[in-house]
């Protein structure tokens, strides 16, 4: 199974990072085939709303590196999304990852109206986590339920959703052993739950 973990942080060496990183190690122990890629290195235009993606089932307005990542999440069953907490929410790279899969929405004629994503029903999970500087997990509500949220919508069972609070300094989780561990088990759990279910 492919798991794949991408990460919304600007800093590439920072918590999110080491976290994501983890996390894919723990999912890698249980058997998985892992990726992770940092999203900013990938450029990644906003959506500018012009629909076309409607018509043409991918984005034919920007030729970026979303295009590298389409196929990706096409053919990965697990992703893991994983965002730093920037005035409550997501950063603006995770929120322009998320926004560039409205390609993979099929809507109707009639708008508005019902609609359906190509990714779902597929058996494809997700794993969402936010890491905040502040110790108090509300500060980053808006950050990981936006994500589990929109990732939802988009097709996948959002395993689960976890915070990791407490952390300014860029090198700041790599000293957190409770946070790694935490970070090592749910990534672990996350590939166990493919082969559980078959
Ligand atoms: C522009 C900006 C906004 C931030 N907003 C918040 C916030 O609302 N709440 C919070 O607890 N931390 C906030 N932080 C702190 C980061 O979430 C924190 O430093 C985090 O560890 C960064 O993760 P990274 O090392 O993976 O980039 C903010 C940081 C920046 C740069």
């Amino acid at each position: 199974m492919k798991i794949i973990g991408f990460n919304g942080s600007p800093r590439k060496n920072g918590n999110t990072k080491t976290l994501m990183t983890e996390m894919l190690r723990g999912a890698e122990s249980a058997g998985a085939e892992i990726t992770f890629i940092h999203l900013p290195s990938y450029h990644i235009e906003n959506c500018i709303g012009c629909e076309r993606c409607r018509k043409d089932k991918t984005c034919t307005q920007f030729f970026d590196g979303m295009h590298l990542l389409y196929p990706l999440l096409d053919e990965a069953e697990g992703i893991i999304l994983g965002s730093p907490t920037y005035n409550y929410d997501m950063t603006p790279w995770m929120k322009a990852f998320i926004d560039r899969m409205y390609p993979f929405f099929d809507f109707g004629e009639v708008r508005p109206g019902p609609y359906s994503s190509r990714l779902a029903n597929r058996g494809k999970k997700a794993l969402v986590f936010g890491v905040c500087e502040q110790v108090n997990p509300e500060e980053m509500t808006h950050n990981i339920t936006c994500m589990r949220d929109a990732i939802k919508v988009i097709g996948y069972e959002v395993q689960d959703m976890l915070a990791f609070t407490g952390h300014f300094k860029a090198n700041s989780a790599a000293s957190n052993a409770v946070d790694l561990k935490k970070a090592f088990d749910a990534g672990s759990a996350f590939a166990r739950s493919f082969t559980v279910q078959g």
